[in-house]
């Protein structure tokens, strides 16, 4: 542990199947005026909705809708609900649905009482809140990208053909609190259901594959992953399975709070390049990030063979017995292939609207970071996604 941190998570979670009780808890710390957000309409078909919307009105609150949030939210749309906050006079934003809705209510809360452009300001530059923000709470119902408890907002600006997230630094980004219930993942489509799966398994890798100290979070990092791949294994053939369902919520949830950076740098190079497909296709989030993994990992290893050597070892159970280096680190993610094959995952881009014709856009739309194993070469970017083809 060689790193100098500070550590501070004030999300309040409540876990469970009876945890949206603690929504009117919640509700009298803040003003009248709530602006409700959510998405396509899952949540009324599987009557989230109106449980909300019933607690809402017992409390007393005047509720303004933002509807429609897209997977991949877009700036057209968070310009939209900027204003509907503005003129609701908002004094919370309670967002109702998966990690697009959560990131859309940190977005609109950090540009609601902002004179600048947002996409300039905060994706572009990535510069900080200097206006009042807004509170943010979540019932989550999709789970996977750790909005819940994180300060990350992530936002597609299709015109410029961008997906740029923006990690703010200010813990009072992340949500207030938090609504964890697993039965309500449970209507989530097997599809949206593997690519959360992937999306955490991701998040853990993003911060495990770099540095060379011994370090407690690569310890926590190994067990999540260790739990995650036995209840995943067990939601992919029983996907009501609630005791699977509410290890994969926990697991998503302490994959990307911050708790795991604490102390190390981390690479993040999968989700620039899975964000960059995203920004070209409109594809899943968790499956454009399985789509590239491997052929990235597979270049990046040489460069991090002790710490991928570990991983077949400590994550996927590999007997390193008269081995090579390069033979464990090569089963261990031989491994991992079988068990994304096994869950159904996207194993190549071209399945989620990558062209040759559309490669280059590709190319230019990935963020080359510094800090994993492996600074890639715009080369390498090129190489790794025609290898994803
Ligand atoms: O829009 P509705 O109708 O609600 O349908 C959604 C959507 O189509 C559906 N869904 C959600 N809950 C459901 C359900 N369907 C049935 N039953 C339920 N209970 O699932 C679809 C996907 O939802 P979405 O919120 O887009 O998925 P996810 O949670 O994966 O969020 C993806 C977004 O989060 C960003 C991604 O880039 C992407 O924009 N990320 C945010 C991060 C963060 N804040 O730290 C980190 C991640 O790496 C990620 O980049
Ligand atoms: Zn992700």
């Amino acid at each position: 542990m060689l790193g100098n941190f500070s550590y501070c998570n004030p999300t309040k979670l409540y876990f469970g199947s009876n945890s949206l009780e603690n929504l009117s808890v919640e509700l009298e710390k803040y003003g009248d005026n709530v602006v409700l957000i959510y998405g396509g309409g899952s949540i009324k078909k599987n009557g989230i909705y109106d449980e909300v919307i019933n607690i809402l009105n017992k409390s007393g609150k005047k509720v303004a809708e933002i509807a429609g949030v897209m997977p991949n939210p877009t700036l057209e749309k968070l310009y939209e609900g900027i204003e509907i906050a503005r003129k609701a006079k908002a004094d919370l934003l309670l967002a109702v649905g998966g990690g697009s809705v959560c990131d859309y209510a940190k977005a609109v809360s950090v540009s609601v009482n902002c004179d600048e452009d947002p996409w300039e300001k905060y994706y572009l530059k990535f510069e900080e809140p200097t206006c009042e923000t807004l509170p943010v709470g979540c019932v989550l119902t999709m789970v996977g990208t750790g909005s819940e408890m994180n300060a990350g907002s992530v936002i597609t600006n299709r015109k410029e053909k961008l997906k740029i997230g923006h990690v703010f630094a200010d813990e009072k980004i992340m949500p207030r609190f938090s609504i964890l219930n697993p039965e309500y993942t449970m209507t989530l489509p097997h599809y949206q259901m593997v690519a959360g799966i992937y999306d955490i398994f991701n998040h853990i890798c993003e911060q495990y594959f770099s540095g060379e100290d011994d370090n407690t979070s690569d310890y926590i990092a190994e067990g999540l992953m260790r739990s995650l791949i036995v209840s995943s294994k067990i939601a992919n053939v029983d996907p009501k399975n609630y005791e699977a369902r509410s290890n994969i919520m926990w697991t998503a949830t302490w994959a990307l709070n911050t708790l795991i950076k604490m102390g190390k740098p981390g690479d993040w190079e999968v989700h620039m390049l899975g964000q960059a497909v995203g920004a070209v296709t409109d594809a899943t989030h968790g499956m454009t990030l399985a789509a590239v993994s491997l052929p990235y990992y597979r270049h990046i290893m040489p460069y991090g063979l002790q710490k991928f050597k570990r991983f077949a070892i400590n994550v996927w159970g590999v007997n390193s017995e008269d081995k090579t280096d390069e033979q464990v680190a090569n089963e261990g993610l031989c491994e991992m292939e079988k068990w994304m094959k096994e869950l159904g995952l996207a194993m190549n881009i071209s399945e989620l609207g990558a062209t040759n014709e559309n490669l280059k856009d590709i190319v230019k739309a990935t963020l080359i970071l510094e800090d994993g194993y492996k600074k890639l070469t715009v080369q390498e970017v090129e190489d790794i996604l025609k290898r994803s083809m």
